[in-house]
Order: structure tokens, then C-alpha cells, then sequence
């Protein structure tokens, strides 16, 4: 079958790169891509926020399926246009994809099916949140209800921070995002993530990971979009992986049918695992980026298959992944989470992937006069796979070394919590 890929990011060249694999397919198209998508696919040239565009270039070039990699489109309904135009899609509905787009919607989840996330409480205004922080007091968690790009949420230690994150909130700082706060407890733990596909009736467990959200090293600096991450999560035990199945996910799925909004796609749990067992943090719909580079790394089953199963309500019982440790180090420009330094000259990408056991997935790049150059905030991800999280980790290493990138920088202690276990 041909299939439709949005995205264009590095979660995207990896999740290409596993569909490339998949006995089914006949003609893989990314829209837009990246220069590593190129590699295996057709890209395109299609805005995905403009759903007659994309249904029209489905029915063109007969896309019989379509996988969506980041959670605007989701939120904003491409799964529904598509299934009301008879394409088949991998992802949420709308209403579903309130999951990630709404955190209100998502504890509201939580309280009425009894699933464990910290105490909160929803405000439209800005007077009632202070009077709850001022009730609840410091540390608090003070977030804006919709999706603002990773950078919603404040983690106020005083509460002079958490007033100040409300007022910042009902200011406007987060536009429409912003025009609801969700103000919860303060979790203590590790932070972990897991994965499990739905498809409306059933979930299947995934994979864990456990990213590095901070920008520099000793996780300080300013919160990015994730610059590593690895697979398996060494805290997410067989034993724990199975209570988050059990208390979290198959609450959540059975949640979302009864509430007339069955879940099909990729459940994407942030936990924040601590004395008393795992709690959700929240949801997000769809694959992590860095989080699914490390995951497709490990992968041995067809993706291709695993995704139209979600799609068509027959999920398998079980999924065949590697036990090896797969760990991404994300090369970011100059800049970044700011303003990045775009055009900045890449090379010996080619160098890192001769190296066994080694990938490069492209994320910010574009190719100029030949060359390839950063044309984004994170521009590439060195992948490897190794029998421990310390052994990927100096592999992926030896692959950043081989990467000659002036502009870039990158954490150099990708992996430390899991190493110092
Ligand atoms: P979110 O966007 O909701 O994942 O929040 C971003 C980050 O804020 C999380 O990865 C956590 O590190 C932190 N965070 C969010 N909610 C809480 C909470 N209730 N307690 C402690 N930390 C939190
Ligand atoms: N790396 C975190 C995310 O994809 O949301």
C-alpha cells in the first residue's frame, strides 16, 4: 500500500525509516520531511494544517493510510477529515487527542476513572488560581491548559513564582493555551515515560524511555523539546511497567470509550514515578522526538503493520523489541531553545553511520548548493544501540565525534541517572 507520513522532524526520518521496512508497502511520501526522509521516501511539499490539501493528495497518488508524527495535526482534527474522506489514519480523533490538547480534560479523566496524578484544580480566572496557590502553598505546579509547546507548565518552588506564573498565564502569555489554568501538587520521584498502542478497545505496552528535557549538561538550563534520550527507562521495571498497564493505560483506554471518544494511536504516558507508585503527569498523543528514535531503534516488529492494527481494532498481544539499551544524543544549533542559528555547515554524518551499531536521524537540516546545513533548533540525532545504557552511550559518543558541526552543540552526559543506578 502507499503510505502518507506528516511530520518533519527526527521522529519522523526514524519512523520512515522502520515503514521503508515493512513487506507491505509499496511508495512511502513524508510531508514536508527532512533531508533523511529524502533517503527512504518521496518527500512532499504539503501543509498539514490545510486537511483538502492532504485528503486531495491522498486520493492523487492513492494513500491508502496515514501516519501522523506530531500532535498539532492531531488536536487540530486531520484524523477525523481523513476518516470522514475514507482514509485510513494512525493517531487520535479530535475529541481523543483532548488527551494531549486539553490538561484539564485529561485530570478530569483522571478523578471521574480513579487513575493516580497529583491533586489539582481547574481556573478560568486569574483570581481564583492565586487564592488556590495561596491556599495550597509552595512548591506548586502552575500549567496552562492547552498546548503550548513544551513551555506551559512552571514548577514554582516559592510562592512568589507561582503567583507570578499565574499572572504571566491570565496575561496571555500562552494566547488561547493559556485561557484555562491547571494548578496541581508537587510530585516527588523519577520521571519516566511509557508507551502503549491503542486501538479504541485494547493497549498494548510499548516501550519506556526517559529523556533529558534540560539544555545543558547536570540537567540545568532552559527546558527544551528533549536533547536525548534511552530506551528501555532502567526504573521501569517488567513489574512496573506492568502497574502503569494496570492502573494507568487500560483505565485511561476504557476511560476514553466510555466517554464516547475511543483512543487509537500512541499513548504516551509521562510518569513520575515515587514512594507510592507511579502517577500520571500527562499524556501526550502520539510518538515522543527524541523518545521515538531510541524506540524504533529497538523495534523488530513491521511498524507498518502495528500501526494499521491500531487504525483497525486488532491489535496483537505482544510487540518484539530489542533488550538492548538504544540512546540518542541530539546535536541542537547555537541558540536553541531560543532562536536558533540556522545555516550553520554539517558534515561527517556519513563518518557516524559507518560505525557499527550507530544511526544518524536528521531533523533540522536542509540541503543548500549540495551541502548539508542546520535549518532548525535540533538538527540531528546520533542514535545507538548497545547492550547497556553505558556501552550506548560511548557509542553514540564516538558517532557525535565523527560529526563536524561548528554551530551545534550537545549534552555530554546523556544517560547519567541511568548509568549512576
Ligand atoms: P508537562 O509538560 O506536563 O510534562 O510538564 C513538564 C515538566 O514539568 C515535567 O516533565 C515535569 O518535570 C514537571 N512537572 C509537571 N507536573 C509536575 C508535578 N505535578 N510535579 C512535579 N513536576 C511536574
Ligand atoms: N520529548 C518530549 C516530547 O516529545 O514531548
Amino acid at each position: 500500500m502507499n503510505v502518507l507520513l506528516i511530520g518533519s522532524g527526527g521522529r519522523e526520518h526514524a519512523l520512515s525509516l522502520a515503514l521503508a521496512k515493512s513487506p507491505l508497502l509499496d511508495r512511502l511520501f513524508v510531508a514536508p520531511g527532512n533531508p533523511g526522509t529524502a533517503r527512504v521516501a518521496q518527500n512532499v511539499a504539503l501543509d498539514a494544517t490545510d486537511f483538502d490539501a492532504v485528503i486531495a493528495f491522498c486520493r492523487v497518488q492513492n494513500i491508502a493510510f496515514v501516519a501522523i508524527g506530531p500532535e498539532q495535526p492531531l488536536v487540530d482534527g486531520l484524523v477525523d477529515a481523513l476518516e470522514a474522506a475514507g482514509i485510513k489514519a494512525f493517531g487520535p480523533s479530535k475529541a481523543a487527542a483532548r488527551l494531549e490538547g486539553s490538561k484539564g480534560f485529561t485530570k478530569d479523566i483522571c478523578a471521574k476513572y480513579h487513575i493516580p496524578t497529583a491533586a489539582y484544580g481547574r481556573f478560568a480566572d486569574r483570581d481564583s488560581a492565586l487564592a488556590f496557590v495561596r491556599e495550597k502553598g509552595a512548591p506548586i505546579v502552575v500549567k496552562a491548559d492547552g498546548l503550548a509547546a513544551g513551555k506551559g507548565v512552571v514548577v514554582a518552588m516559592t510562592i512568589d513564582e507561582a503567583e507570578r506564573a499565574v499572572d504571566a498565564l491570565f496575561a496571555g502569555a500562552f494566547g488561547a493555551a493559556g485561557a484555562e489554568a491547571v494548578i496541581e501538587e508537587y510530585l516527588e520521584g523519577e520521571e519516566a515515560s511509557f508507551f502503549a498502542l491503542c486501538d479504541g478497545e485494547k493497549a498494548l505496552a510499548f516501550a519506556s524511555a526517559q529523556d533529558h528535557k534540560r539544555a545543558g549538561d547536570g540537567d540545568v538550563g532552559p527546558n527544551t523539546g528533549g536533547m536525548g534520550a534511552y530506551s528501555p527507562a532502567p526504573v521501569m521495571t517488567p513489574e512496573m511497567s506492568a502497574r502503569v498497564m494496570k492502573d494507568i493505560i487500560a483505565p485511561t483506554v476504557a476511560a476514553m470509550k466510555a466517554e464516547g471518544c475511543p483512543f487509537k494511536g500512541v499513548l504516551f504516558a509521562g510518569l513520575m514515578i515515587g514512594k507510592d507508585g507511579p502517577k500520571l503527569i500527562e499524556y501526550n498523543t502520539r510518538f515522543g522526538d527524541p523518545e521515538c528514535q531510541v524506540m524504533m531503534a529497538r523495534l523488530e516488529d513491521d511498524l507498518l503493520g502495528l500501526l494499521l492494527a491500531c487504525a483497525d481494532g486488532r491489535l496483537p498481544e505482544a510487540v518484539r523489541l530489542s533488550p538492548k539499551t538504544a540512546l540518542t544524543v541530539v546535536l541542537a544549533a547555537r541558540g536553541y531553545p531560543g532562536t536558533p542559528h540556522k545555516g550553520g555547515r554539517i558534515g561527517g554524518v556519513e563518518e557516524a553511520e559507518k560505525i557499527p551499531g550507530v544511526s544518524v536521524a536528521h531533523a533540522g537540516t536542509k540541503m543548500e548548493n549540495g551541502q548539508l546545513v542546520a535549518n532548525g533548533g535540533r538538527v540531528l540525532n546520533v542514535i545507538a544501540l548497545a547492550d547497556s545504557v553505558a556501552d550506548a552511550q560511548a557509542l553514540a559518543y564516538r558517532g557525535v565525534a565523527a560529526i563536524d558541526f561548528p554551530d551545534g552543540f550537545y549534552r555530554r552526559d546523556i544517560g547519567w541517572r541511568a548509568i549512576k543506578r
